[in-house]
């Protein structure tokens, strides 16, 4: 799986990106992480790629033209053909663009399992008070926010998207790694885990978890995290309930 990522700060993405898990998968080939500058498509000696906002108001705003000739770069890149982009229907094989906005969608598991079919994806990320509409308008597919509260830029929010991304691609887990969060896709919360000493300053690991019965072991587990989920995420419980009950 290719991520293509348009931005004016490729360090901060790929020193996100090369430690731990996600530097594993980029190591072995799993994943790649391709970043492009943007600020390499400027059109002028400076290497400006903003300016100010028609209509007035506080602010710099990132221009349509270095956008739209860094999405080209990557097309030409993945062998696709140029197309009009001018006109996104005639595109032949329109590529997946996330653009990261607060104005998106929030982010949730299963568009990451979404997004984990594609060969390739495009992230654009945004920096001062935005991006001119029309390039936006053109190339962006999907726009998606990690949450409602506002960053500085969209490096972040992408390196959030890719990582949780690539955890769902073949291979990117180890066995030991991916045991432990499917009980998410459950729709429930995980629940409370222990390991050594039983006895943490008086505090003593749950008895049931001592025991060995796998079956009492399963029915402790379920019932914490549903314990769980209605008092921290409630929202999650209701769902639940729901669609178990329909
Ligand atoms: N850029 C700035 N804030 C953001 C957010 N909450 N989600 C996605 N992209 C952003």
């Amino acid at each position: 799986m290719n991520f293509h990522v348009m931005t004016l700060f490729p360090e901060q993405i790929n020193n996100c990106l090369k430690e731990s898990i996600t530097g594993r998968a980029i190591n072995n080939g799993l994943i790649s992480v391709n970043t492009v500058n943007i600020r390499d498509f400027s059109d002028n000696k400076y290497g400006h790629v903003d300016d100010y906002t028609y209509g007035g108001g506080a602010g710099m705003l990132m221009q349509p033209g270095p956008i739209y000739d860094a999405y080209q770069s990557i097309r030409i890149k993945l062998g696709l053909p140029k197309g009009d982009l001018m006109d996104k229907t005639s595109l032949d094989k329109p590529l997946r663009v996330l653009y990261m906005t607060p104005q998106g969608t929030p982010f949730t598991q299963k568009m990451a399992e979404d997004f984990s079919k594609e060969e390739n994806i495009v992230i654009l990320c945004g920096h001062y008070e935005g991006v001119d509409e029309r390039v936006l308008e053109r190339i962006v597919t999907d726009n998606v926010s990690i949450g409602d509260f506002v960053l500085t830029g969209g490096e972040l929010p992408a390196t959030i998207i890719i990582d949780a991304v690539s955890r769902l691609v073949p291979g990117v887990l180890g066995c030991d790694e991916s045991a432990v969060y499917e009980s998410f896709y459950d729709g429930l919360l995980e629940y409370p885990q222990y390991t050594r000493p039983v006895d943490f300053m008086g505090a003593r690991v749950p008895d049931v978890l001592l025991s060995g019965h796998h079956k009492n072991i399963n029915e402790w587990r379920k019932q914490k995290s549903l314990e769980r989920t209605k008092e921290r995420r409630p929202d999650l419980y209701e769902k639940y309930i729901n669609e178990k009950t329909e």
